[in-house]
């Protein structure tokens, strides 16, 4: 596509959640940081909201990455599970392999054997599950009674839960009290400030190969505030600006590209048109008042 038009050797702003494009911004580091030392210290629950597009799946990954050794993860990208099937998941990501006629209770105690001999091996089991807003309120009770799986010394298996902000109207739902008491850690990820959209920009274009900035400070402040600093938008505007300027032959990007790829992405606040209601409604205002004024004049 673009690619040798900018000079690029990989596309900067895709949107595949990719850990070698990771930017150390402050949320996601703090975020990776209150993960990390919370898991260190064998807390049962840990759990991380953020809006859509946040970043909530790339830390998700760059956590995975930055496990040690004697971390096994059993990783739920898709929690659209019954309780059935998120044993059996579990099950199958702890390398058991179990005849399908197996009934619940004897795959229970087989998950149990396991995360035993695990730990006694030395061995930490945490379970990382992503869109954890999509459990229904049996998977998360069944979830929590997987947890519940302890030696005299500690738990044999930590749950670190990210999720939209439903998550957190879900967990402030009494039927799941128990599991809410558990949570030992949070962390909400916060969007980027307008410095930060700046500097990520900046820092994917050159992680693609860029030799110079090709979007001035002034179209990185711009696009900040469209976007409302969530990364996966600043992807898409950045994209489409990449685009328009390509098929125009423009290798340098200028306000009115910026305006096109806001305006063509959903989510976006577009300033220029939402200044546009504001003019129309002072100058309704300012109408309406003057008539008023009059009529009472004519009244009196
Ligand atoms: N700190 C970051 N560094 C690099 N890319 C990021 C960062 N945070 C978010 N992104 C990018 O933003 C996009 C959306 O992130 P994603 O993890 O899919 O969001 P979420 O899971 O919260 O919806 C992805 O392309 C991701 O790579
Ligand atoms: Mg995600």
């Amino acid at each position: 596509m673009y690619l040798s038009f900018f000079n690029l050797t990989e596309m900067p702003f895709s949107l595949t959640p990719n850990t070698q494009f990771y930017c150390a911004l402050e949320p996601h580091n703090e975020a990776l940081k209150v993960l990390l030392s919370a898991l260190s210290m064998s807390e049962g629950f840990i759990k991380v909201t953020g809006e859509v597009g946040t970043g909530k799946t790339l830390i998700c990954r760059k956590l995975i990455n930055h496990l040690e050794d004697n971390y096994v993860v059993v990783y739920l990208p898709n929690p659209y599970l019954t309780p059935d099937e998120l044993r059996w998941a579990v099950a199958a990501e702890l390398g058991l392999e179990l005849a399908p006629e197996q009934d619940q209770q004897t795959l229970s105690q087989s998950i149990e054997k396991r995360l035993l001999t695990l730990s006694q091996e030395g061995k930490k089991v945490v379970m990382i599950v992503d869109e954890a807003q999509c459990f229904s309120w049996e998977a998360l009770e069944a979830l929590r009674l997987l947890t519940n799986l302890e030696t005299e010394q500690k738990k044999l298996l930590q749950v670190v839960l990210f999720g939209q902000p439903e998550l957190d109207t879900k967990l402030a739902n009494p039927q799941v009290r128990q599991l809410r008491q558990r949570i030992g850690f949070s962390y909400q990820l916060r969007p980027m400030t307008a410095a930060e959209v700046d500097y990520y920009i900046n820092h994917r274009l050159r992680r693609a190969g860029a030799q110079s900035p090709l979007f001035s400070p002034r179209l990185n402040h711009h696009i900040a505030r469209a976007c409302r600093g969530i990364p996966r938008l600043v992807n898409t505007v950045c994209h489409k600006a990449l685009l328009l300027a390509y098929g125009e032959g423009q290798t340098a990007l200028n306000k009115r590209y910026i305006r096109a790829a806001i305006a063509d992405t959903e989510d976006c606040y577009a300033p220029t048109s939402m200044r546009r209601w504001w003019l129309f409604a002072v100058l309704s205002a300012t109408v309406l008042g003057v008539a008023a004024i009059w009529l009472w004049r004519q009244v009196l």
